[in-house]
């Protein structure tokens, strides 16, 4: 999808214009992929632009920076704000936000001792990112999710996503939307860029993260909504072919939301709609981040944007 930019950048504390944004080609972060990053969503409610779960995405950005030993200068509340300045001068919602934190410049060298950590936040318009309307068409993946320590899967790092690029290649080039990859075991993990969940007898399953997946926040807003509306929920080991007779599946994330799964390797899910399941619950997550109903979990944080031109969602 083409970068539609937007005015400032906000980097190491301070806006910057968007085409000052740019780092070194020897910056460590190019030659060994050492940075972690972020997605997040902004929504265009009637009542204002709200952000969705924000604190517990800079949550997992410190805690994936934390996994790689990066020392970032800024707390929680500090890059949260960050957001909301950086959102409030570019006044484009709704949108997609992009913090990341790289290892610049400095030294050469696998050791990142010596190069300095530097943190970004951009946001820009974004629209449906799972093709297909009323169910995507995917594969199961002929690349496994990276195996336990090796790359760590909670941590949300650049380096993983070239991993999630031999997942979605392959599905794109033999005609699927998406790819799902299986762990090293062979059990089902994740879609390159989204967690999976299945329905079958009424139940809702989905992977734990032991079978390496991301620790996604839409995943834990899927469970939330799901326990609410009274749905048994288990987090458990989903052997491939469970997927084949399920009566429903669909992914999560912050670009996919929650999008329906019409045919996997071609075997169509039960009569290839959306299920009821998966409809309840999309619709109480929409409805949520639309300002439909109440944010009653308080996953929105309002911010100030009026919105110099409309942008689709
Ligand atoms: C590999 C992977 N799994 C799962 C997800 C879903 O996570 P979230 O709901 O936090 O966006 C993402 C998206 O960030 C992802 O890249």
């Amino acid at each position: 999808m083409p970068i539609h930019t937007t005015s400032k950048i906000w980097h190491n504390g301070k806006l910057i214009p968007w085409e000052q944004a740019n780092i070194h080609v020897m910056s460590h972060v190019i030659h060994y992929g050492s940075s972690v990053f972020e997605g997040i969503r902004c929504y265009g409610l009637p009542q204002g632009s709200a952000v969705f779960r924000l604190p517990e995405h800079i949550q997992r950005l410190l805690d994936s920076a934390k996994i790689y030993r990066m020392e970032v200068p800024f707390s929680l509340e500090e890059l949260c704000a960050g957001v909301v300045d950086l959102l409030e001068a570019n006044g484009v919602s709704p949108c997609y936000i992009r913090p990341i934190i790289l290892r610049g410049y400095g030294e050469i060298g696998v050791s990142p001792k010596g190069t300095p950590i530097e943190v970004y936040i951009a946001n820009f318009p974004w629209g449906k990112y799972i093709a297909g309307t009323g169910g995507a068409d995917v594969c199961i993946s002929s690349w496994n999710r990276l195996a336990p320590n090796t790359l760590p899967s909670l941590a949300k790092a650049g380096a993983n996503y070239m991993n999630s690029q031999l997942i979605h290649m392959e599905a794109e080039v033999n005609g699927y939307s998406e790819g799902i990859a299986l762990d090293v075991n062979g059990l089902v993990s994740e879609g390159s860029g989204e967690n999976i969940f299945l329905v079958r007898n009424g139940v809702l399953y989905t992977p734990p993260l032991a079978n390496s997946t991301l620790s996604g926040i839409t995943r834990d807003s899927v469970l939330t909504i799901a326990r609410h509306l009274g749905f048994t929920v288990t987090e458990q080991a989903i052997p491939r072919e469970m997927l084949y007779i399920a009566d429903e599946v669909f992914f999560s994330g912050t670009a996919a939301e929650v999008a329906p799964i019409r045919s996997i390797d071609r075997i169509v899910i039960a009569d290839g709609k959306p299920g009821e399941i998966t409809k309840k619950i999309a619709d109480e997550f929409f409805s949520i981040v639309n300002g439909i109903k109440p944010d009653r979990f308080g996953w929105l944080t309002p911010v100030k944007v009026h919105a110099s031109e409309p942008v689709g969602a």
